[in-house]
């Protein structure tokens, strides 16, 4: 390949653009970027970062959204900075009141845009920023995206299944426990299991581990003026590889959690684990509003009983309303009890993505010692039941519609709580 002479209009010679824009605004720009002979990764803000830097290409400029909490976006950026090795200038993409706190934390290297943003300027400022920098030859001979248009479908980024039913004792801590068993054991996924209900039941009491640091002691501390940790730093891990962290450590403390909060760290621990699976607590709160609205997929089990089968339907309601029925999949629990899958599926109006058989005393007998029925009895044929469920749900592609960004998330929440729901279960 020739490096040694270089022009703007020949594709792969110039530099790669990490591009960590909210969806809406980063349209059109990679195909900008190409024209002028830039590579580009997209993702979706500094979150995304550190992973998009991390895939191969070589990316020498970043452009970023700086967020409503530019204090994180920047601390994102220097953990992702860290371990590089080399400069990386960024341009942060800015609201006129996120000015004062970003000013304070920019690197001589970096630079401002407010908003909105023009195509056009955004790329002659990307020119200047190129020149000063002299980022403009980026390693041609080992860029991975020569065509200098090649979006990284990476950000199909692992999924978040949260596990709810309004009514308790349904079989939502049981399969969100073995689930998460069967990907980390069975199908190599890392998995991250977020305990958000620690008042009907302990994710970490039934896997027989101790309670470590909850999200909400982190986010006292944080308020106190302690480092940033994320979820999966503050994950235990389980006998089984899997990676336990609670939203709190007492039940009254549930209450006091903000849904916002609990959403964005979420959202955040997608980095560095495979997927994420939420054992919610049986009711509408706003925390488990917040979680139904970044889950691209909820799992909904159904025991064949009248009230567990009547509070699936009154949910499937609720998610309409809501617009997210589509991420509704029914998981048919105690299944083969007398009641048919087809009639519970007529019953409620959602389409059965797994069934698991009664097991007997067998969970209670693995969570006596503090394991998972795919560990304690691995022939058992209910963990072949968790196998297909899991299966299913790694074939079967994410329904659109979850949302990417803090400000999709925050939309969401403007109208979740603008409107009624049912009674707490
Ligand atoms: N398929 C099953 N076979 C046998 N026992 C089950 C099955 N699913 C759940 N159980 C038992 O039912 C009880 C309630 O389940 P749990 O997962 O705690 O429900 P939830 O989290 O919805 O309150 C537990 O004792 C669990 O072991
Ligand atoms: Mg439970």
């Amino acid at each position: 390949m020739n490096t040694g002479s270089r022009r703007i209009d020949e594709p792969g010679l110039r530099t790669t653009i990490a591009l960590a824009l909210p969806e809406e605004e980063r349209e059109g720009l990679p195909e900008l970027f190409a024209e002028a002979g830039f590579g580009a990764i997209v993702g979706r803000g500094a979150a995304d970062l550190a992973a998009m830097l991390s895939i191969g290409a070589h990316v020498g400029l970043a452009i970023i959204d700086a967020g409503e909490r530019p204090g994180e976006t920047i601390a994102l950026v220097r953990e992702a900075r860290a371990g590089l090795g080399r400069a990386l200038p960024v341009l942060y993409v800015a609201s006129g009141g996120a000015l004062e706190e970003l000013t304070e934390g920019l690197e001589d290297s970096d630079e401002l845009l407010l908003r909105p943003v023009n195509a056009e300027t955004l790329r002659w400022r990307l020119e200047a920023m190129t020149i000063r920098a002299q980022v403009g030859d980026g390693a041609a001979g080992e860029t991975v995206f020569a065509s200098g248009n090649v979006q990284a479908d990476w950000l199909s980024s692992p999924p978040i299944l949260s596990v709810f039913n309004p009514k308790g004792g349904v079989g939502k801590t049981t399969i969100a426990t073995n689930l998460a068993a069967v990907l980390q054991l069975r199908r190599e996924r890392e998995v991250l299991l977020v305990d958000a209900d620690t008042v009907t039941g302990h994710v970490s009491l039934s896997l027989g581990m101790k309670m470590g640091r909850s999200l909400a002691d982190q986010l006292a501390d944080e308020e106190a003026g302690d480092v940033h940790r994320t979820l999966s730093d503050l994950a235990a891990q389980h006998a089984s590889g899997i990676r336990v962290v609670a939203l709190t450590n007492s039940p009254l403390d549930l209450g006091n959690l903000d849904p916002e909060r609990v959403t964005e760290s979420i959202m955040e621990a997608r980095h560095g684990v495979g997927t994420i699976i939420v054992d919610l607590h049986p009711s509408y709160s706003e925390v488990n509003l917040g979680v139904f609205a970044i889950s691209d997929r909820i799992l909904v089990p159904v025991t064949p009983d009248l009230p567990a089968i009547r509070a699936a339907v009154q949910l499937k309601e609720v998610m309409i309303e809501l617009g997210m029925g589509e991420r509704l999949g029914l998981v048919v629990n105690r299944a083969n009890s007398g009641v048919s899958v087809a009639d519970i599926e007529l019953t409620t109006g959602l389409k059965a993505i797994g069934e698991i058989r009664s097991a007997g005393m067998n969970f209670v007998w693995a969570s006596n010692v503090g394991r998972t029925v795919v560990e304690k009895f691995p022939k058992h044929k209910v963990v072949e039941d968790f196998e297909h469920l899991a299966d299913k749900l790694l074939a079967t592609p994410m329904p659109a519609g979850a949302p990417s960004s803090d400000r999709d998330v925050r939309s969401i929440f403007r109208s979740l709580l603008g409107r009624s729901l049912p009674a707490q279960a």
